[in-house]
């Protein structure tokens, strides 16, 4: 018998493709901007535990971000804090509440704790239907919502009115997952708002833009409310002192990480209108990746066939697919497989 707790027995673990491949476009990750000639860590003192408040990292987020420290709290990577939030305020008989199809790891975190999870279909072009949102968040067992924008996969982003709307109607704490903003419309982020809502959270990640999904570094930013409560309930030392070290060289040098967001705009736009010469359907991209439908049979097969992995999803999202901009040169790559596939 086992002895796992119940939600537990049922936990698909989170698994990674393993597959060979020539070029890798499934995960959205960036590129080797910072660091591409190594990196001397010889200054770093590796038989002490590390700065458990992460200070310089903390104040270099402060200066980069116009808020607070007190405002910021590091993460294992953001998926860290997706946990960190729902074991902080989330009762086994209360709720999370998101959307649908959104970043998975939501619902993974919402079992491995036990608690609900609902989820609102979005509307047929993918758009929230924030009036289903703001309908369903009136129920007080919800205490969590999770709105990631840009979408993580579908690449929609939600209007920032539209989120205000949802803050000023809800006792829940709204989380939003800015993984991807830097590649998207700024006006559209929710950081300036966090000084009028002491219910909104936001969360962001160095594994996309600043192409360091390596280091596992993210950070969450709310008022004092919200960060002093995260900070109870994390591990001690739970980021470490190489991971802090990089994130404050990669902060010191932002303008590494604007150019090569300006870059991958640039490519998905050739990239977008390339697919779309193809016959494929694409979707308003506005993160490191595009969402794109096609009914070539078996694609992802094909595409794995000539070394290059996207990433394909499950129904109801049949022959839906995600695909990471690449590099020029892994975008013409991309394009030369999918002619060969569709014109044979
Ligand atoms: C929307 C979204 N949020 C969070 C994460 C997790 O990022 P991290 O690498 O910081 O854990 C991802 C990773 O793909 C993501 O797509």
């Amino acid at each position: 018998m086992s002895l796992e707790k119940q939600n537990i027995r049922t936990l698909i673990p989170y698994t990674t493709q393993e597959i060979p491949y020539k070029i890798k476009l499934d995960a959205n990750e960036g590129k080797n901007i910072y660091f591409p000639n190594g990196i001397d860590l010889s200054t770093l003192a590796f038989h002490l535990y590390p700065d458990n408040q992460s200070l310089r990292l903390r104040q270099k987020l402060s200066s980069y971000l116009e808020v607070p420290m007190s405002w910021i709290v590091e993460g294992n990577g953001s998926s860290e804090l997706i946990e960190l939030l729902i074991k902080t305020y989330v009762e086994p008989n209360e709720q999370i509440l998101t959307f649908e199809p959104t970043f998975s790891m939501y619902k993974v975190y919402a079992q491995l704790y036990g608690v609900q999870y609902q989820s609102i279909p979005s509307n047929p072009d993918f758009s929230v239907d924030m009036k289903k949102i703001i309908l369903a968040s009136k129920n007080p067992s919800i205490k969590l919502i999770f709105l990631c924008s840009p979408n993580n996969p579908t690449g929609y982003v939600i209007p920032r009115s539209e989120i205000l709307d949802l803050l000023s109607s809800t006792q829940a704490i709204v989380v939003v997952d800015e993984a991807y903003i830097e590649f998207s419309d700024l006006s559209e982020s929710v950081l300036g708002d966090i000084k009028n809502y002491p219910n909104l959270a936001i969360l962001r990640t160095f594994s996309k833009a600043f192409g360091l999904a390596s280091i596992r570094l993210g950070y969450l930013v709310a008022q004092e409310g919200i960060t002093a409560s995260i900070s109870k309930v994390k591990s001690p030392y739970h980021v470490n002192a190489l991971t802090q070290a990089v994130g404050v060289m990669a902060l010191s040098n932002i303008d590494i990480m604007k150019e090569f967001v300006s870059t991958v705009i640039d490519n998905r736009l050739r990239l977008q209108s390339e697919l779309q010469i193809l016959g494929i359907t694409t979707y308003p991209a506005n993160g490191n990746f595009i969402w794109i439908q096609s009914d070539i049979p078996n694609l992802y097969i094909q595409l794995i066939d000539k070394g290059i992995l996207i990433r394909a999803y499950s129904a109801p999202w049949n022959g839906y697919y995600r695909i990471t901009v690449g590099t020029n040169l892994e975008n013409n790559a991309l394009l030369q497989a999918l002619k060969e596939i569709i014109y044979g």
